[in-house]
């Protein structure tokens, strides 16, 4: 029986080596796709906001390994909401970028902390880890729902166009639920949560490892052991060969260059700072009777601002003319309560005689030559710093170099999302999966002009331009149909039309019939930059999100 055994071995063998090279014919990843070192599984995705909840859902849907790094313990990104507050921001500013650089010399590595340890009380470690974000109780949305909105989880039909950041809050937690993300999930048909998310984790350092072309992340993940009154701190790396960064815009406080701030800046009356960033402002009621100096007139001016109106006694708003022209902020300026006083730019603080009784009797110098004195308090609705977490040094969100798919372009890799409007989350993530899975060619970069044209359009604005050109977004579309139809997958959409038509009624409406009325309210001067409206206003209004896209 051994010529049987021998016949059944070799005819096994045939088959299981035909089917390899079958197998090897259907399945290869075509060849003139290769531009990756080796094949992308493991992809780490940094940030549980609306883009990074994307991304991971996208990734997941496609098979790739992934893993989602979020310093906060929620989900959320933004609008994770919270009572406690960010670490004070420093005065001087100091450049955004990671303030712990104290990476222990051998991971993995545990370290316990007790409350007053190397003078740090647990909070301060607590809230430097996770960074509550800049979002106060009464904030609601400058974008209407159809641009603020996640897939798989649609509003009611009956919430209205301008959203509460609680309901967002519910909104994305839902989203990240559906796709088994969030903090506590736990999803036997799915990869389970803990494989997948794991929060409280920050990604400290992003690193290539150019021998092995992964990509190193040095994770820092800190739990609070209530029971012992105790911080646990764990140090590990993970490797990837892909990243997408979706760390948000907002990295730190931007504190303005101001002579003799840093000396104000010390004052504290009943146990609270005179002076403070706009990220931790929170409550409106605590303002009552109170004069308020609001430093900066962007959109955290005008919402703060009309949130106090109601108890302050006097709003003061000291405002600049803009360097560069922003949609936004021509809004803001007529969003202003009527008991707004504006006054020129702050020239310098001048030195306190005694820091005992608060900033009353100090005096501000105006640019102007005027000086203000009897404020109680003052918010720095000045803005944020962004970096990236690579290159290392790049102070902008999105690296130079970064390609209008969202790809790093010296290493495709590496991927930087856009965070508003919400809506192109879904698409961009698509791109990364398709050109990482090797089934869409990554366009050469002069395919699609950056669309830089006057002095407000920097390079990097190319998703900007793909709102403000219904035309380059459905180009984007159609990429990746493109793709679909060379190599499989699914077809793509644009969101209906109607999205399209409802987002220019609401700029109509909020920001062009309502608003961008500079006349009466006295800032002629410091308005426009040329005296008129461009089409372009009202949707930077809607997508702006720093100078640096
Ligand atoms: C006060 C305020 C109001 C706003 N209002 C609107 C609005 O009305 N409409 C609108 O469309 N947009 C608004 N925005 C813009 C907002 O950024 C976007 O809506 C949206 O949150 C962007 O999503 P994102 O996922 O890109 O970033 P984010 O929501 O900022 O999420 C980024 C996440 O990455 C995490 N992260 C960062 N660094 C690390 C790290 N090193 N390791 C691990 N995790 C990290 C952060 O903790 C955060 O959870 C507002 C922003 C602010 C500050
Ligand atoms: N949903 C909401 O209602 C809401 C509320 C708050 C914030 N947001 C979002 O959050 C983001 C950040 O908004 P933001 O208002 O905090 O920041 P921002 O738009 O960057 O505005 C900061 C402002 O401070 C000004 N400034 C800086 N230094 C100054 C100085 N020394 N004197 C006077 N002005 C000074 C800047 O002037 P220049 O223009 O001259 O640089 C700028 O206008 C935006 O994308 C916005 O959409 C949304
Ligand atoms: C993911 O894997 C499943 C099971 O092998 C397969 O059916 C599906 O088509 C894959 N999805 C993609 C987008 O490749
Ligand atoms: C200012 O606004 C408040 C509240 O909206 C209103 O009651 C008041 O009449 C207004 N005052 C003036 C002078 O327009
Ligand atoms: C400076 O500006 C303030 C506010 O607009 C104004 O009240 C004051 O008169 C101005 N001072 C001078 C010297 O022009
Ligand atoms: C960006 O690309 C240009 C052109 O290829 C190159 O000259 C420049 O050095 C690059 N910058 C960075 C930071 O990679
Ligand atoms: C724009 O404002 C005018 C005057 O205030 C008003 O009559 C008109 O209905 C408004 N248009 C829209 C679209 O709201």
């Amino acid at each position: 029986m051994a010529w049987l055994q021998a016949f059944v071995a070799i005819l096994f063998f045939g088959i299981s080596i035909f089917a390899q090279s079958q197998y090897q014919t259907v399945f290869e990843r075509p060849k003139h796709l290769g531009i990756f070192h080796h094949p992308i599984r493991r992809v780490a995705v940094v940030g549980a906001g609306p883009a990074g909840l994307q991304a991971a859902a996208k990734l997941i849907e496609h098979n790739f390994t992934v893993r989602l790094f979020e310093r906060a313990p929620h989900p959320g990104g933004n609008w994770l909401y919270s009572e406690e507050t960010p670490v004070r921001e420093s005065y001087p500013d100091k450049p955004a970028g990671l303030s712990i650089d104290e990476i222990p010399a051998r991971l993995p590595a545990k370290l316990y902390h007790n409350e007053g340890d190397d003078g740090l009380t647990l909070d301060h470690r607590w809230t430097e880890h996770w960074r509550p974000r800049p979002v106060w109780y009464n904030l609601f949305t400058n974008s209407p729902k159809v641009s603020t909105e996640l897939p798989d989880v649609p509003y009611n039909p009956e919430t209205p166009w301008v959203l509460s950041h609680h309901t967002i809050q519910r909104h994305v937690r839902s989203y990240a639920s559906h796709h088994c993300l969030n903090s506590n999930d736990h999803c036997p048909t799915t990869p389970s949560a803990a494989r997948v998310a794991s929060y409280s984790t920050r990604v400290v350092k992003v690193e290539k490892d150019e021998e092995t072309h992964t990509w190193v992340l040095t994770l820092r993940r800190l739990e609070r052991l209530r029971e012992s009154n105790r911080i646990l701190e764990e140090w590990w790396t993970e490797t990837f060969d892909a990243v997408v960064i979706t760390s948000g815009t907002y990295a730190a406080a931007h504190v303005p260059e101001i002579e003799g701030i840093v000396d104000w800046s010390k004052v504290k009356e009943g146990g609270r700072y005179s002076m403070y960033h706009s990220q931790s402002y929170r409550h409106p009621e605590p303002y009552v009777g109170k004069t308020v100096l609001i430093v900066g007139a962007s959109i955290s001016a005008s919402e703060i601002a009309r949130d106090i109106s109601p108890f302050a006694h006097r709003i003061i708003v000291s405002v600049r003319p803009p360097q560069v022209r922003r949609g936004s902020r021509q809004r803001s300026l007529s969003r202003f309560p009527n008991i707004t006083e504006f006054v020129p730019e702050i020239a310098s603080f001048e030195p306190l005689e005694s820091r005992t009784d608060g900033i009353h009797n100090g005096k501000i110098h105006l640019m102007n030559g005027s000086i203000l004195q009897g404020i109680d308090e003052i918010i720095l609705a000045t803005g944020y710093q962004s970096y990236s977490l690579y290159p290392p040094d790049s102070t902008r969100r999105r690296p130079e170099n970064t390609s209008w798919t969202g790809h790093y372009v010296p290493d495709p890799t590496l991927a930087y999302t856009i965070g508003r409007p919400w809506t192109m989350g879904r698409y961009q993530s698509y791109g990364f999966a398709r050109v990482w899975q090797g089934t869409a060619r990554l366009p050469p970069p002069e395919w699609i002009d950056d669309g830089s044209e006057g002095p407000d359009r920097g390079t990097g604005s190319y998703f900007l331009d793909m709102w403000l050109g219904e035309a380059l977004f459905r180009r984007y579309i159609t990429w990746l149909n493109a793709a679909s139809l060379e190599h499989g997958g699914r077809f793509i959409g644009p969101p209906p039309i109607e999205n399209l038509e409802l987002l220019k009624y609401y700029t109509m409406v909020h920001l062009l019939n309502d608003t961008m009325r500079p006349e009466g309210i006295g800032l002629e001067s410091v308005t426009m930059l040329s005296g008129q409206l461009r089409d372009g206003d009202p949707w930077d209004a809607l997508t702006d999100e720093g100078s640096d896209w």
